[in-house]
């Protein structure tokens, strides 16, 4: 493989692109076993769950179905604002079904406490938050993960998904930044 040209930018690596494989191997365990005999829609909030997503559906062999929103709190920035916007909204009916939202990282918790307030709206039969890190010192919203890959501490991340100004959401591994790169 040719030189990781962003590595340099990383403080550390906190989880390989092997150790993140395991785990989301073993969710996909969980859910397949907690939704057998079921069809439940993966929500995946957008742009952060896509590499989760993907890799997390391939590890639930049983049916299913997808769909995307996108919601903005960020603006860029390394902290939420609190003021959460619809981007792009559901493409499709949810009243009956069993929702599992599929999130990057639950931080504050203000994204998904509002996402699952909207959602609950339109009647599902269930919701259940699948994230794939948890940063719960950063909480400021009553929220908890039903499926969670792993804790990290409150430092800024990114990788498998994740960016900082939309860069290094590509990285195979997740690590943290180095602040003189936001600072
Ligand atoms: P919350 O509303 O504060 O829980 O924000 C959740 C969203 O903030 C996530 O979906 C991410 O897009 C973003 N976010 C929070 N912490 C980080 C981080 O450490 N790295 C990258 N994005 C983050
Ligand atoms: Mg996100």
């Amino acid at each position: 493989m040719t030189t990781d040209l962003l590595r340099n930018d990383m403080e550390k690596i906190l989880f390989t692109a092997g150790e993140i494989q395991t785990r989301v191997e073993e969710l996909g365990d969980r859910l397949a076993e907690d939704y057998r005999g079921k069809n439940p829609l993966f929500l995946g909030v957008l742009k952060g769950c896509f590499v989760f997503m993907a890799d997390l559906m391939r590890c639930f062999p049983q049916p299913c179905s997808m769909d995307f929103m996108a919601v903005s709190s960020y603006k860029g920035g390394t902290s939420t604002t609190g003021a959460v916007e619809i981007t792009k909204d559901l493409t499709r009916d949810i009243e009956g079904l069993d929702v599992v939202i599929v999130e990057d990282i639950l931080d504050s918790g203000v994204t998904l406490n509002y996402l699952r307030d909207y959602l609950s709206f339109r009647k599902p039969a269930s919701i259940r938050i699948a994230t794939l890190l948890d940063k719960p010192e950063r909480r400021r919203a009553p929220v908890t993960a039903d499926y969670c890959g792993f804790t990290v501490p409150d430092e800024f991340v990114v990788g498998y998904g994740l960016d900082y100004g939309e860069k290094y959401r590509n990285l195979p591994y997740i690590g943290v930044l180095k602040h003189e790169i936001y600072s």
